[in-house]
Formats: structure tokens, sequence, C-alpha cells
């Protein structure tokens, strides 16, 4: 660790919007800096698809370590669906990573933000305030590169589920409904999204989530089936808190789940372990948008505001704290007043214009007055 106020960030922009709004989380980050005194020391890290095509590596020989020495890692987007491995697949460090780091927590809130056109027509839709905890070192994608297919006439992939991580999964999820009660005054509501009824994998799944959740008991724990999840994210998405699941149906619900509060542009992320902690918006490289200035950088700046939450957490610094609020107020501010309308929800306002509006908000102080200690 660097000290109270001064953080090592490994800046890992990536490719197509990636860098663009990686860019824009730079400029937040040197508002923060002026405004509360914290120090950010950057480090970029060169990787991904359009990397592998020139290197044929997809990270630098010391990429990961120099990551893992970090405090924390801003990561853009990696990944281009036209360049391929040669079994076929895409280049994901970001899923190497969550396995060599033991990120096992992906923690996707999906929140309403102000400002954004309602896609549901109920009035609730403005309250929906959920997080999904996206398993992310096993499940389905534990299958990952050493699935088999045999003769051109079948393939196979297996799941795989540890009590150990299930139990890991199911204390994060609670502790994180813990702190979410007590700050946001949510339900206190963990609700673990399985299979159950079909596969013994989810069953044990369940046994083990409830057994873990027991010791919690200020933690209401529910299960839900996930095709009923899939309805009700829909029907009632209000109605949940905490969500934790396993990793490919929390690849497709918190895809789903950013559908609900207007597209991936104001979906963040946190890939978060005992030890480390990756930070990303839950978008890719965007190809059909990449060079022309128009991604929305709300998800990535909302990820920014969760990595000093997280960092102001480990680290013991209030100010750090103090400036997540900042940025997410910021963020929910500038969108909320309507003074800027990014092109995802039909607006005018490109990527540096909106980076600018937040950080503004942030140097400014707007945001965090009722937050400032006396
Ligand atoms: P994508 O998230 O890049 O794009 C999906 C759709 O959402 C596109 O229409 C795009 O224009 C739009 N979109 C995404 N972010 C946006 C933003 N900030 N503002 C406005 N619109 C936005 O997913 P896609 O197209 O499936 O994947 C593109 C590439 O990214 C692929 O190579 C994929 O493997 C990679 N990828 C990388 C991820 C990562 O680095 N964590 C995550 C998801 C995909
Ligand atoms: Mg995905």
């Amino acid at each position: 660790m660097t000290g109270a106020n001064h953080f090592h960030v490994a800046l890992m922009p990536g490719e197509g919007i990636g860098v663009e709004v990686t860019a824009a989380a730079t400029a937040v980050l040197e508002a923060v800096e002026a405004r509360f005194g914290l120090g950010f020391r950057c480090e970029t890290i060169q990787g991904g698809a359009l990397y592998y095509r020139e290197t044929g590596a997809i990270l630098p020989p010391d990429g990961v370590s120099r990551a893992a020495a970090a405090d924390a890692i801003l990561f853009g987007a990696m990944g281009w669906p036209d360049i391929r491995l040669p079994d076929g697949t895409e280049i994901a460090p970001q899923l190497d990573l969550r396995v060599a780091l033991d990120l096992y927590a992906g923690v996707r809130p999906i929140r309403a933000i102000p400002g954004v056109p309602p896609v549901l027509a109920d009035p609730r839709w403005a309250k929906i305030d959920l997080v999904i905890v996206r398993e992310s070192t096993e499940g389905m994608f534990a299958s990952r590169g050493v699935g088999i297919v045999t003769d051109d006439r079948e393939a196979r992939d297996t799941q795989v589920i540890t009590r150990r991580t299930t139990e890991r999964l199911t204390d994060f999820s609670c502790r994180l409904a813990r702190r979410r009660k007590q700050e946001r005054g949510t339900a206190g509501r963990v609700t673990l999204v399985d299979k159950a009824n079909v596969f013994r994998s989810f069953a044990f799944m369940r046994k083990v989530f409830h057994e873990a959740a027991a010791a919690h008991p200020d933690i209401e724990a529910r299960h839900h089936y996930v095709d009923a999840m899939a309805l009700d994210l829909v029907r009632r998405p209000w109605d949940f808190d905490v969500l934790p699941t396993e990793n490919l149906f929390g690849d497709i619900l918190s895809d789903l789940g950013a559908g609900l509060i207007g597209g991936m542009g104001f979906a963040p992320s946190a890939d978060l372990g005992d030890q480390h902690g990756l930070f990303q918006p839950s978008h890719g490289s965007a190809p059909d948008i990449a060079g022309q200035g128009i991604a929305n950088p709300a998800a990535m700046i909302l990820s920014v505001a969760m990595m000093l939450d997280w960092l102001g957490e480990r680290q013991g610094s209030q100010d750090a704290r103090l400036a997540a609020r900042a940025v997410e107020r910021s963020v929910d501010g500038a969108f909320g007043s309507g003074s800027v309308r990014s092109y995802d929800i039909g607006g005018r306002d490109g990527t540096v214009a909106i980076g600018r509006a937040v950080a503004d908000a942030v140097r400014s102080g707007a945001a965090d007055k009722s937050d400032r200690m006396p």
C-alpha cells in the first residue's frame, strides 16, 4: 500500500471505447486529486486484442505482476470480435485476471440514474437499486479453455461449483447487503440466483449458500431460479437487493440489468477478491461506436467511484470514501440536471464533454458539500 491518501493505480485502457472512457476517468481522478487532497500514481499497462495482433502476447510478460502490485486496477475494455485465438475464442485478459488475482466477487450495481429516460413504465423504475454479485472464478467459466470437442460430433463444457468459493461469495454478499442497509436504507436481503431444481451443482450451491448465510442472522437469505429471475428483473426489479449468482448466470443477468437502467453505458462493476480489486465498466470495446467520441463514460466513472470507495475502506481513507460519493453524486447531478445527455439515450454529449462535466462538478464541490466533515 502506498499510504492513506496516496494510491498506485494500474491503468489498463485496452482498446476501442475502453481507451476513450479511460481518458474520461483520468480527468475525473485529476479533479478528485484537486478537491480531496488524494494522490494517484497511474501506471499504464497495455494489452488486449490489438496488442495481441501486434506482439503475439495478450499482456506484457510482467503485466499481471505489475497490475497485482498496484493498490487498484482500473480497466477499460479488451477484446475485438475479429481477432481470435487459434481455438476460435476471443482474447479476454479480463477473464484471466479474475482467475490470476482470485477476484471471485463481480459486483455489478444496477441503479436507476436520474435524468435517464425511464426504461419501464412503472414509476417504481426510479427506485431500482440492486447489486448482482457474479461469481467470477468458477461456475461454467471453469471450463474456459478446457472444454472438449470430440470428432467434430459432440462438445462438452463442465461447470464447477466449490464449497469454498460459494461460502466466500455468500459472506461477501451478506456483508455488502449489511453495509447497503446501513448506508442506503436498503432491505438487507440476499437472494441466490440458481437452477437448483435441475442441476446437482446448483442444489449444492444453494445448500452451501444457506449454511453460510446462517452466520449472518441480520440478513434475510432467499433463493430464486434464474429463469424466474429473468422475468422478475423486468417485472419488479425494485424488490431486489443483493443477488449472488453463478458466473454465466451473472454474465447474462448483468446485461439484462444494464438494459433496465438505460444500457451498458450506465453499468459499472468491480471485480473483487480478498487481496486485489479491478474496476471496469460492464461493457466491452464497442467496435460499432469506437473512434467516434460518442461512448458514454458514466459506467467507467461510476467504476472509479467504486474504486475510491474500496480503496477508502481498505486503506482507512475517509477522504477517498467521501470522494467516491462525490463522484457518484456528480454523475447523478450531471445527468439529473439535464446538463449532459449522452448519445446512447438520444443526446449529443460525447465522451469528453461528459467526463469534463463530471470532473467540473467534483472540482467545484457542488456534490459533496453535504458530506464534508465539520
Ligand atoms: P459491448 O459492451 O462492447 O457493446 C454492446 C453494445 O452496447 C454496442 O451496441 C455498443 O455500442 C453499446 N455500448 C457499450 N458500451 C457503451 C457505452 N459506454 N456508451 C454507449 N454505448 C455503449 O459488447 P460487444 O459488442 O458484445 O463486444 C465488443 C467486444 O468487447 C468483444 O470483442 C467482446 O469480447 C469485448 N468485451 C470485453 C469486455 C471487457 O473488457 N470486460 C466485456 C464485454 C465484451
Ligand atoms: Mg458479459
